[in-house]
This record gives structure tokens, sequence and C-alpha cells, in this order.
């Protein structure tokens, strides 16, 4: 019996699925490489030593997906196929609610027309919104989300909830992930934004190699230790492993509907992030104070403790690993 995995070419999807092969475990992958290459496939085949069936399709084109489900034996999925860059989000909203929505339904009514109940979906601390306290638990209310991407993250969980309401024998995993950074230490995959990045971590790396003058630090005033903003940055192979427990605990479980935060219980701000950068690597990140970001909130960091006690699962590696992994990873794209 086989894992579906949709994106799996992308940033989270391909280290998963390298966790997932290097715990024995038998997976299909498909993506459409909108925004990530067929290298990546590779890549992944390279670290494990290990084969697996791969189709380039978008889950959006439900005659392909059937195909898929005809022609392997599918137990479950996990869904990180979607588009991600909150700014363009902001910009063309249709484009994020149909490919992010309508290909979640597709792939959902797929799974249920050929019984396959075992789905782990991608969420994001973003269907937060501003929260009221931290840090965070699972319990603490969503909603208030703050640009289009993050609403469809929220609908798609809402989605979830209505499906295991209606019939309680799906298997369900709603993983809420903090701000994922890092790379495999193999430095043969990692995150590669498309242009100008969005995300600290990318736009350090960025503006370290000389790519990118400088970083703006969106703004200075937040009540927080420095003034900048604080998240709860979590290495990308930690995040993945947590996917690797999540499946776990489905084939154990028969049927319910569980939710995850994936993060630290650690938050750190920009400024913190450029002097832990700068103290890995060597190198020099020049920066300047700018004003705030229209849509960011001032402090975001996970409670964990619940994905421990059910799921076995904390993040073991440390701040210098993601900085020294993400810069990894870069280095050996510019050689
Ligand atoms: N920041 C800068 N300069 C930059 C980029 C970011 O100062 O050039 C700051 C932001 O203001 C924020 C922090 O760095 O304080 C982190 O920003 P990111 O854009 O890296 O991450 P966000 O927390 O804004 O958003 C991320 C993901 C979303 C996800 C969310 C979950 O991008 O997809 O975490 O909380 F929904």
């Amino acid at each position: 019996m086989a894992i579906l995995v949709t994106g799996g070419a992308g940033f989270i999807g391909s280290h998963t699925t390298v966790e997932l092969l290097n715990a024995g475990k038998e997976i299909v992958m498909i993506d459409d490489f909108s925004n990530s290459k067929m290298e990546a496939v590779e890549n992944v085949k390279k670290i494990t030593g290990k084969d697996f069936k791969f189709y380039e399709i978008n889950y959006l084109d439900r005659e392909k997906l059937e195909k898929v489900f005809e022609e392997n034996k599918i137990d479950s999925v996990i869904n990180f196929a979607g588009f991600k860059a909150v700014g363009e989000s902001v910009k063309e909203p249709l484009k994020y609610y149909y490919n992010n929505i309508s290909g979640a339904i597709v792939l959902l009514q797929t799974m249920q027309k050929y019984g396959v109940k075992k789905f782990v979906f991608s969420s994001s601390a973003t269907v937060y919104g501003d929260p009221e306290t931290v840090p965070i638990t699972e319990t603490s209310k969503v909603g208030g989300t703050t640009n289009p991407y993050g609403t469809t993250k929220l609908y798609i969980e809402q989605i979830l909830k209505d499906i295991y309401k209606a019939d309680n024998s799906w298997d369900i995993c709603i993983l809420r992930y903090f701000n994922p950074v890092g790379a495999h230490s193999s430095g043969l995959i990692g995150e590669e934004p498309q242009g100008i990045p969005n995300n600290l971590m990318p736009y350090i790396v960025r503006v370290a190699s000389g790519e990118l003058e400088q970083l703006s630090v969106f703004g200075n005033d937040y009540n927080t230790h420095d003034g900048t903003g604080v998240r709860d940055y979590i290495h990308v192979v930690d995040l993945a492993i947590g996917h690797v427990k999540a499946i776990e605990k489905l084939d154990k479980e028969n049927s319910g509907l569980y939710i995850y935060n994936l993060g630290t219980g650690k938050g750190y701000s920009v400024l913190d992030m450029v002097h832990a950068f700068e103290s890995a690597t060597g190198k020099t990140v020049n920066y300047k104070i700018a004003p705030r970001r229209t849509g960011d909130i001032a402090t975001c960091f996970a409670d964990p403790t619940k994905a421990k006690e059910e799921l076995g699962w904390e993040a073991k590696k440390t701040l210098e690993d993601m900085c020294r992994d993400s810069w990894n990873y870069i280095e050996k794209q510019m050689s």
C-alpha cells in the first residue's frame, strides 16, 4: 500500500518524501512543477537510494488523478499541492481560491470514489490570524486570516471538519506549520522561491550571497524584546518527520480528526535570526529598518505539547542547524 504525496517536489513535500522513504514507506508522487523542478524528484531518489512512481500532473485534473488511483494501491494521501505566496494571493485571490480549494476538493472527491480515507493536510499557523495569546495551542481561536492564502488553509480545514462530521470513518490529520526554514543537510533539496523571496530566511541567504543588496526589517516598533517580529522557525527536516508520525498515527487509528501544531515552541525575532545566521555561517547580512509590512503580526509561536504527547514528535534541530543548512543549500546552488 502506498502513500500519495501531492506537491511532492516542493520544499516541504520533497523533505517529507525523504523521511517517508527513510522510514520504509512506499510512496507515489504527483507534482505539476508550477513551483518546483524535476531535479528535486531526482535528488530525493539520490538522497534515499530508493525509487518511486512519479506523475507530472495537476491535482485539478480529475481524469489523470483518477488514473493514479487506478494504477496504484493508495491507502493514504498527504496534500502539499497548493500555491503559497502570501503577497501574490492578495493580488490574485481567485487564482488561490481556485487552485488550493478546488484542488483539495477534487483530491478528496477522488479519494472518496476509491474508498481512501486517510488524509494529512498541510495547514499553517496563519489560520490563527493575530493570536490573542502566545504560545498558541490547537484550541486557540482560528479565523481573522490576513490574506487569501491563509483563508484557503482555513476553508480547507473547515471542509475537512465537515467531511468528518458527515462520515466519521474518515481518518484526517491537520498539521499547522509555523515557519519552516533550513534544508536537507546534503544540500540537494531546499527552498527555491521564484523571483524575490517574501519570506525572511530565503531573503537573508540571498543578501549573504550577494544576490540581493540589503534586507528590509519590516518594523522595529512591535511589542517584542527588540521591536522586530517574533516567529517560531522550524527546521524543514523536523517538520518532515512530523508527517511520518502523523501517517503512523492514522495507520494506528481507524478513524478520527486530529489537529497538531508543528513548531518548536520558541520565538525568535527578525534581528535574532540575522545574528544567528551571521554567527552560524560567518557571513554578514546587510540590513536596514523599514516600515511594517501590511498584514504582519507581532508575535507567533506554538505550544507543541499536543504533538509531543500524541504523536511522540518534537523538533530537535537548533537555530544554528536551520541557518547552516539554509546557507549550505544556496552555496551548493551557486557552485
Ligand atoms: N520579514 C522581514 N523582512 C523580510 C521578510 C520578512 O523583516 O524581507 C519579517 C516579517 O515581518 C516577520 C518575519 O520576518 O516578522 C517572518 O516573515 P516571513 O514572511 O518569513 O513569515 P510569516 O510569519 O509572515 O509567514 C509565514 C509563511 C506563511 C505562513 C505563516 C504562518 O510565509 O505561509 O508563516 O504563520 F502562513
